[in-house]
């Protein structure tokens, strides 16, 4: 085992935090700072093993901050229990890598970074959208190759999105803002699949329909399905919001990419499972037509066999979240997971998380998901 170099700010620090990657900006070391902290970061890009993560929580440690690309399971969780641990942050918003049951158990907040994220991963879902409907990365390709002789009536069609119908499954944060700059912005019909209705997305369809209409341009519409396969059917362009649990695993398998058009577009930027990648490898192959964009997959950071050489498909490494503002709001955001816990603060209630963002932070931990198992709701 290669124990990765350790930055380390603050030394004189009481309380022992840990941290498996470097992280940007420095707000969330102000933040850990002012909270009494030494602050122990793994750097390096290599993934850490679970056993190297146990080495670097030792004997005695207050806190940790994590990856999602880190599984945070029971053995985790009992030595940063063992080491002192009083509580642990995601750094990002799913928390899918975290037995949450277990961190419960061990009486450990898990804290995750909602709220910065939500234009950022739908504007990537928007542009991976149009990379694929418009074939940008084909046609940049054709560019750089020499191919281009000249304007061809038929050079690299794609689809027109303008008036046809998007569809998201998921209508939390990101679906929502993802779906309002494809309605807004393209004037595309909605509809949406979520197990609990949306009324404040569907009120924003209204209100523009209203206005579309006082300026004499056709109303769009909004329509909650009752059904993934409902929705599958009737959308040119399905973008995925969900979480993943044991429910949304393969959610979009071979038999539900048959139901959609032959030449829609799936987009995903939630997490990679959620969609079975060899299906869709199948799918794009057997149907040209047909594209995909996506951030995520289904065994990170693998692709599966032949996915990388399907023209129909356009692919980013999970960076929807990569802007600096918003990777450094996650920082803050779990350094103020991490002190506020450790200094006793209540968890938020009020879901405002810009208040976190810089100078000194309120006295509460902005999102700790385990936090009404543990009584700090
Ligand atoms: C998250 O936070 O869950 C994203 O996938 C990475 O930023």
């Amino acid at each position: 085992m290669n124990a990765a170099p350790l930055q380390i700010v603050n030394p004189s620090g009481h309380l022992r935090v840990v941290v498996t990657k470097p992280l940007p900006g420095t707000h969330w070391l102000e933040v850990l700072i002012a909270a009494g902290c030494r602050i122990e970061i793994a750097t390096g890009d290599d993934l850490l093993t679970g056993e190297e993560i146990r080495a670097l929580i030792g004997e005695h440690c207050h806190a940790a901050i994590g990856q999602l690309t880190e599984s945070w399971n029971a053995a985790l969780f009992a030595a940063l229990k063992q080491a002192g641990g009083r509580v642990y942050s995601n750094y990002a918003v799913g928390y899918n890598n975290v037995d949450v049951t277990t961190a419960t158990a061990c009486g450990i907040p898990v804290g995750n970074t909602p709220g910065v994220l939500t234009e950022t991963t739908a504007e990537i879902a928007v542009a991976l959208t149009f990379s694929a409907s418009r074939r940008i990365v084909e046609a940049d390709r054709f560019m750089r190759g020499g191919q281009f002789k000249g304007w061809l009536p038929s050079l690299f069609l794609g689809n027109l999105f303008h008036g046809k119908t998007v569809g998201i499954i998921g209508a939390g944060r990101i679906g929502e803002a993802y779906a309002r700059m494809m309605v807004e912005g393209h004037k595309m019909n909605l509809v949406y699949f979520d197990p609990r209705p949306n009324p404040g997305l569907e009120e924003f369809v209204k209100a523009y329909a209203a206005f579309l209409t006082t300026r004499g341009e056709p109303a769009v519409t909004c329509r909650r399905a009752a059904s993934v396969d409902d929705l599958l059917g009737l959308a040119d362009v399905v973008s995925l919001h969900t979480l993943l649990d044991a429910g949304s695993r393969h959610l979009i398998n071979a038999q539900r990419l048959t139901l959609m058009k032959p030449d829609a577009i799936l987009v995903n930027t939630s997490r990679g499972p959620v969609v079975d990648e060899a299906a869709l490898v199948a799918h794009c192959r057997s149907h040209p037509d047909f594209r995909a964009g996506l951030d995520v997959f289904e065994n990170e950071p693998a692709m599966a066999p032949g996915l990388a050489g399907l023209d129909n498909v356009v692919m980013v490494p999970h960076i929807a979240s990569a802007t600096k503002w918003t990777r450094e709001g996650m920082a803050s955001l779990a350094a103020c997971n991490v002190a506020a816990i450790l200094q006793g603060h209540p968890v938020a209630t009020t879901g405002e998380v810009h208040p976190f963002l810089s100078g000194a932070p309120p006295q509460a931990a902005p999102s700790i998901v385990n936090a009404h198992e543990l009584g700090l709701a």
